[in-house]
């Protein structure tokens, strides 16, 4: 008996193997699956691949996602700093997203049943996590944040939050030293029913019409979504996100 089991221990591993042989490195696979998420390759995605979850969440909780951001923060300050602006009334204007490029939704997405976006989008359940108004920095968008302030950009807001998250987003984003702003634009009843590529296009249009003539230089977002159309800015920045899309 001992000995059949043993048998069947074994065949089972080499059974393992040989299917393992067909993709010699699953993880590359990830990364090849991810790269084409960052490069907006892939599209309208609703889940993450059951075989990357593990891979994603490891991506995220470790190094290299914190080193990723951290580039883009690079980058963009970078390019603040030397970007030629016309001395000029208009106020120059730096645009952030809220979710997952300002106000990390990691403690969220990192529970066993939401599986960093293994498992379908519960609008009930991240609703709940919303209202607690606790989610930490983006580790490095902070200070991103303060170096633009002192290179005297505005910032601007453009969450797809709905109004009726105004004063638990103000409280989170203070709490964690997002101290001013020039404004917190979040989803009116009358935006609902459209993309968030055409809402977030529409708070920018809206944005250069108002009489000060705001100039949009830099945008940053976690998604393709918040960085094309128009009106961009002078230059985006792609922070890292393979958790979820968002068209
Ligand atoms: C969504 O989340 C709510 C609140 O946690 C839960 O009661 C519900 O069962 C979830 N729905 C699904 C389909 O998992």
């Amino acid at each position: 008996m001992k000995v059949l089991s043993l048998f069947f221990f074994l065949a089972t591993i080499i059974a393992t193997c040989q299917g393992a042989s067909h993709h010699p490195n699953p993880s590359f696979d990830c990364l090849s699956w991810r790269l084409a998420v960052e490069t907006n390759n892939k599209r309208g995605w609703s889940v993450v691949p059951q075989a990357c979850v593990s891979y994603v969440g490891h991506y995220m909780l470790g190094r290299q996602y914190r080193k990723d951001v951290q580039a883009v923060a690079d980058l963009a300050y970078n390019f603040a700093k030397a970007v030629p602006l016309p001395l000029d009334l208009r106020p120059n204007v730096w645009i952030f997203d809220v979710a997952d490029t300002v106000l990390s939704n990691l403690p969220y997405y990192a529970q066993p049943d939401v599986a960093f976006g293994g498992t379908p989008f519960n609008s009930t359940k991240f609703a709940i996590w919303e209202q607690k108004g606790i989610s930490p920095a983006v580790h490095g968008i902070l200070d991103l944040y303060k170096k633009l302030q002192s290179l005297r950009f505005k910032i601007v807001f453009i969450s797809g939050r709905s109004e009726s998250l105004r004063e638990v987003t103000t409280k989170n984003l203070k709490n964690l030293g997002f101290t001013t702003w020039e404004k917190l634009i979040l989803k009116q009843t009358s935006d609902a029913g459209t993309s968030s590529q055409i809402y977030k296009e529409k708070k920018r249009n809206e944005l250069l019409a108002q009489p000060q003539r705001y100039r949009i230089v830099g945008n940053v977002g976690d998604q393709w979504s918040d960085l094309v159309g128009e009106n961009v800015g002078l230059r985006t920045f792609k922070v890292p996100n393979p958790m979820y899309y968002i068209s």
